[in-house]
């Protein structure tokens, strides 16, 4: 299992590298994400929590049992974007916090799978919300940086304490 790297680890703040390498490897860090992302009751993960700065995520937004609703983005970017959903937002490097957040309602991605092949996959509601909350992780972006004032402010007392922690941390490691 993975170590999910927390805010404000500056890992979560660096735009990630294009995956160039599709063979076993890949496979193996693919499934271990997984692994990190159910053991903590994820919808999704992006390789940079994990501390690995390249260009994929995995994401399983649906209600069934693994692997039925798995879906893995590698180098993905954006192809169409629709309407508008206002609803609360997580992220396992912020764990217990969640704000509410503007995102278009239905977005469809263009990705490589494991093996290298590109496919488009179109997602709404949560699936949408997801595709693009992952996609920020690999732009070095994080939930709470563009949230609205008001948003903000619910969270900026445990954004402080964050950062004190990883200075504890940190400082402790070292
Ligand atoms: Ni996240």
């Amino acid at each position: 299992m993975f170590e999910i790297l927390k805010y404000p680890d500056p890992m979560l703040l660096k735009v990630a590298e294009p995956v160039t390498d599709f063979g076993p490897r890949l496979e193996q860090v693919v499934e271990e994400m997984f692994f990190t992302m159910y053991e903590f009751r994820g919808v999704g993960l992006a390789a940079p929590q994990v501390g690995i700065s390249k260009r994929l995520y995995v994401l399983n937004c649906g209600e069934g049992q693994p692997p039925e609703a798995e879906l893995v983005l590698i180098n993905p970017e954006v192809v169409a974007i629709e309407g508008e959903q206002y609803s609360d937002e997580g992220c396992l490097s912020f764990p217990g916090m969640f704000a509410k957040k503007l995102r278009p309602n239905k977005v469809t991605m263009r990705a490589q799978d494991t093996k290298g092949k590109w496919f488009e996959i179109t997602g709404e509601k949560l699936l949408a919300r997801a595709f693009l909350h992952e996609l920020d992780h690999l732009n070095g972006k994080v939930f709470v940086n563009d949230l609205e004032p008001q948003e903000y402010i619910k969270l900026r007392k445990e954004l402080e304490q964050m950062k004190r922690e990883y200075k504890r941390e940190h400082a402790r490691t070292r």
